[in-house]
């Protein structure tokens, strides 16, 4: 429906953690090579939480930064959004965690599970607050700590994932990134292609899970691979079209950090120049929900989105669920 009330991200951080993993450290824990993961990845390294880091403190750390620079108090955000698979409790939702801790009064808060298709799951949901009306100015914050999900004795998983976060603040008025089209969707149907089999209530944590360790993560690769290519591709062209955009017009598109062979698949099934395309999984390997925001901040940072340039942000999680989101920038003196 058309609205002459905006969604915009006007402030974005992030927050790594300091310690870095690296293939050659992984070689010396499993059987396993750089050779191997840089060729079927492109990861090099990812970072590793210490024992205090939790999907909470790395979230509230971006928060910091995202509300500095959108120059936002606590006090004004009227929604806290947190989008995670690695919360730091079953309950209550990290989101009131980082409410306590940024002292922001007045706003409520909710976690969004979407798991890698987190951060555009929460922007549609941002997005539909605040063009209705409902909220003015909300928090949104990617976090995840998935080393802590993670088999060590797993070499298909545990080279492929990393810890990390980003937050933006979304806000109806002010200059930013304005959230245009939106494009969700899901298959439950494939649940157990990505999943861990123990620690919800249908199979609660016993000894006997443990010694199975099936409260790990379990991941289907081959499969979750083609699914991946499939319907990121599909999301993007659909978000695309429902805009009235080509891809040509299009300055950046930025995909969940999965895995480079992924993103050269969904490049060429959208003929999208390689150059357009923004990724950071070499340095951080796939930090779920965290990815494409924290590819984004980087990007925002290393260099200037001109007014007018459409950004698509597309990605693909555990569920399954997917879906792509376009961002385009306003002219700074558009209220
Ligand atoms: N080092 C060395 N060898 C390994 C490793 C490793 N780390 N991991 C697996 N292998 C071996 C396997 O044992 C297998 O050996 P075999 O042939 O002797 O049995 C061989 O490598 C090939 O394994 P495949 O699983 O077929 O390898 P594939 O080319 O499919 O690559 C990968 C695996 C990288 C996991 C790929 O399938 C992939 O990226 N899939 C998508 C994963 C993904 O995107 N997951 C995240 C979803 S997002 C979310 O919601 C969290």
């Amino acid at each position: 429906m058309a609205t002459s009330r905006h969604a915009k991200i006007i402030g974005i951080g992030s927050f790594l953690p300091a310690k870095i993993l690296t293939n050659q450290d992984l070689e010396k824990m499993m059987d396993t090579s750089d050779e191997w993961i840089s060729s079927r990845t492109g990861i090099k390294e990812r970072r590793i939480a210490n024992a205090e880091e939790f999907a909470s403190t790395m979230g509230y750390a971006a928060a910091q930064k995202a509300l500095a620079q959108a120059k936002c108090k606590p006090e004004e955000i009227d929604l806290i959004l947190v989008a995670t698979m690695s919360p730091d409790y079953a309950y209550p939702s990290t989101a009131a965690l980082i409410q306590a801790a940024l002292g922001a009064s007045r706003a409520a808060a909710m976690d969004i599970q979407a798991a890698c298709s987190g951060f555009i799951y929460g922007l549609s949901v941002a997005k539909s607050f605040i063009e209705s009306g409902a909220y003015q100015t909300i928090l949104f914050v990617a976090a995840e700590k998935m080393s802590a999900l993670l088999d060590y004795q797993d070499r298909s998983t545990s080279v492929l994932f990393g810890d990390g976060a980003a937050a933006v603040v979304i806000s109806a008025s002010g200059n930013g990134l304005r959230i245009g089209t939106t494009s969700l969707g899901a298959d439950g149907s494939l649940a157990e292609v990505l999943f861990a089999p123990a620690g919800g209530t249908r199979c609660p944590i016993t000894a006997e899970t443990i010694e199975k360790r099936m409260h790990y993560l379990k991941m289907n690769g081959p499969e979750l691979f083609k699914h991946a290519v499939r319907r990121m591709s599909h999301a993007a062209a659909e978000c695309l079209a429902k805009s009235g955009l080509s891809q040509e017009e299009l300055r950046w598109l930025i995909p969940h950090q999965a895995n480079s062979r992924i993103i050269d698949a969904i490049a060429k099934s959208l003929q999208f120049p390689k150059e357009n395309i923004y990724k950071t999984l070499h340095k951080y390997g796939n930090t779920s929900a965290s990815s494409i925001a924290i590819a984004l901040d980087e990007l925002c940072a290393e260099q200037p989105i001109s007014a007018g340039q459409h950004l698509l942000l597309v990605a693909f999680g555990a569920g399954l669920t997917w879906g792509a989101s376009l961002l385009t920038a306003e002219p700074i003196n558009d209220k």
